[in-house]
């Protein structure tokens, strides 16, 4: 199962460095991300960035349902990655303070906050429907993405 899990990014990973070799512009970047981690993955439910745009988090290029369209910084786990700036894997959505129910049926999740320098520009935010789907694998290779593709 891990290895499996740590395969799959690492094809992942390969696809996306191809892909994206020469671009710069984010949008296009965050495109190509969400579309190639959600197709691979079958457990992501929902994959997507919210942006930081004036002060709050803005919904950016995403796969999945229909997702609340701005989050204010420090609320819910985008907001409390964007906050704190680490990365926030929850094994029980509903066991998550303030977590921000856009979609009943998400049980789990994972925020990763996106740096450009020091500076947070995103959170990238993938969703499941089952408790329990992210670990440290999840949150290693979604950092490399992040600072492959952005630093
Ligand atoms: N659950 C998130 C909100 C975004 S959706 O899951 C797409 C949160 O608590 O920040």
């Amino acid at each position: 199962m891990n290895d499996q899990k740590v395969a799959i990014y690492n094809q992942c990973l390969e696809k996306l460095t191809g892909l994206l070799e020469g671009e710069h512009d984010e949008i296009v970047k965050m495109a190509s991300i969400t579309s190639v981690l959600h197709q691979s993955f079958e457990i992501f439910y929902w994959t997507g960035f919210y942006r930081m745009m004036a002060g709050e988090l803005v919904i950016g290029p995403y796969q999945g349902t229909p997702a609340c369209l701005r989050i204010a910084v420090g609320r819910g786990v985008c907001g409390t990655a964007a906050e704190t700036g680490e990365t926030q894997v929850v094994p029980d959505v509903h066991a998550f303070p303030g977590h921000i129910a856009c979609d009943a049926a998400s049980a789990s999740e994972i925020v990763i906050p996106v740096r450009s320098g020091d500076e947070i520009i995103a959170v990238l935010d993938i969703d499941s429907t089952s408790k329990n789907s992210f670990d440290e694998i999840d949150s290693y290779y979604l950092e490399q993405i992040s600072a492959r593709f952005f630093r």
